[in-house]
């Protein structure tokens, strides 16, 4: 279940025990839940050790929650699991910039993966391919002829096409099962179809099957996101002639994003900010996320592109949109093992991998927002310096009050911030 109000003031004024119990409440966590989070997260070796080859440790990061977030009318506590600062503050920022128009707005397509099978040595393509439509049902039926849960709860295989690729080494039958995977991301699943079927391509093609693998770029499975941001909401304090202004400028910058490769690749790295760091926290393969957005972006506009949208409306209003393939799971893997990804999926309540689905993009089009916003206004190093002030205290070898007193010292100053004359100022601390 989502929470009762996302909208929690002051929180990062609290301590972090205070914070996971504040969260804890919201969500009715439960207390094995809050055990992980409090253990920092961490696996025994024993659970680490069976994910992995040649574990000698664990490694953790911060998890952070979003507020604010009200997604197809539910409230959401959206955690984050990153390294980075500025960036769970920015989409809590923004998420609550769209709350007069109700909130982000989400529309997910059925969970279906690609799994591809590379037909090679074949004589004659067109027979091959009215082979393959011509034994769809049947084949259909032998890929989902096995015990297995996901297809118990209404998924499997429900189509096979062909593509013909071109290559370097002539012509090549590409054969796609489009598979939906329920609750699960899938990569096991749909490897175990593809294996399984690719004997009886063979013999249909009268060719020889190659590669039998997931496609990561999981363009059947979309998740939509849309919002709307008056222009008094995207102003410092409501004043709309500010927030219109601030508007133009975000619409300067997407222009930038949408025209150059080299700018959109840092524009989407704000997106996937967060979309890969809620992924990391609920215990997702983000790297076949990443691989599958960055692909899209580079789909349709014949160069790699923004894989956001932003527009203003007759009102005046900004409106932003995204569409990425978003290739999630509830059950199995990380999000099942992982006693810390568990409680990150409690903590957001989802029921469904669509739901999941959906919630990643809002976060994604929130956290572009962000940058967006704080580029066309006052430059980013000004958000990054609370937290980076005090990572250079750290990085300086400074200890307890020292952190604060020379994070402050730091915010204050106006001049370019080097690490050597941070340092410089510890020593004197210390030297008094
Ligand atoms: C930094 O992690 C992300 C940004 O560079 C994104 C952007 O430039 O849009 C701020």
């Amino acid at each position: 279940m989502p929470v009762n109000n996302s909208r929690i003031k002051g929180l990062y004024t609290k301590t972090v025990e205070e914070r996971l119990s504040v969260v804890a409440e919201a969500t009715q966590l439960a207390p094995e839940h809050v055990q992980a989070l409090s253990a920092h997260g961490e696996l025994d070796s024993d659970a680490a050790d069976r994910m992995i080859e040649n574990v000698i440790g664990t490694m953790s990061l911060p998890v952070g929650v979003a507020t604010n977030f009200v997604i197809n009318g539910e409230h959401y506590l959206i955690p984050f699991c990153l390294e980075e600062s500025s960036v769970v503050a920015a989409a809590s920022n923004m998420a609550k910039r769209c709350l007069v128009h109700g909130g982000f707005r989400t529309n997910n397509d059925e969970p279906v993966m690609i799994g591809q099978i590379q037909l090679l040595d074949i004589a004659d393509m067109e027979r091959a391919i009215a082979a393959i439509a011509g034994s769809e049902a049947e084949l259909i039926e032998f890929c989902n002829d096995i015990p297995s849960k996901m297809i118990e709860l209404g998924g499997g295989c429900r189509a096979i096409e062909s593509r013909i690729v071109q290559s370097t080494l002539g012509a090549m039958l590409v054969v796609h099962l489009l598979v939906d995977c329920r609750d699960a991301m899938g990569a096991n699943a749909v490897n175990t179809m593809v294996e399984r079927l690719a004997p009886r391509l063979e013999a249909l093609c009268e060719g020889r099957a190659h590669l039998r693998i997931l496609s990561n770029l999981a363009s059947q499975r979309l998740a939509r996101v849309a919002a709307t941001f008056t222009p008094e909401e995207m102003a410092t304090k409501g004043d709309r002639e500010e927030g219109l202004h601030i508007i133009d400028g975000i619409l300067e910058a997407q222009a930038f994003a949408v025209a150059d490769p080299y700018r959109a690749t840092t524009h989407n790295k704000g997106i996937m900010n967060a979309i890969s760091s809620v992924a990391l926290a609920c215990g997702q393969d983000w790297r076949a996320i990443e691989a599958g957005c960055h692909a899209w972006a580079s789909l349709h506009e014949g160069h790699y592109t923004s894989m956001s949208s932003w527009t203003k409306d007759a009102d005046g209003n900004l409106v932003g949109e995204m569409t990425l393939p978003m290739a999630v799971g509830i059950v199995g893997g990380a999000s099942k093992v992982h006693p810390a990804a568990r409680a990150n999926l409690a903590i957001l309540g989802v029921t469904t991998a669509q739901e999941l689905a959906g919630i990643m993009v809002c976060a994604g089009l929130a956290q572009n927002l962000g940058a967006l916003r704080a580029l066309s206004t006052k430059g980013i190093q000004a958000g990054h310096m609370k937290l980076h002030a005090k990572n250079m205290a750290v990085s300086a070898g400074a200890v307890g009050e020292e952190i604060d007193s020379l994070a402050r010292r730091l915010e204050a100053y106006e001049g370019h911030r080097t690490q050597s004359m941070v340092e410089a100022w510890l020593q004197e601390m210390r030297d008094k």
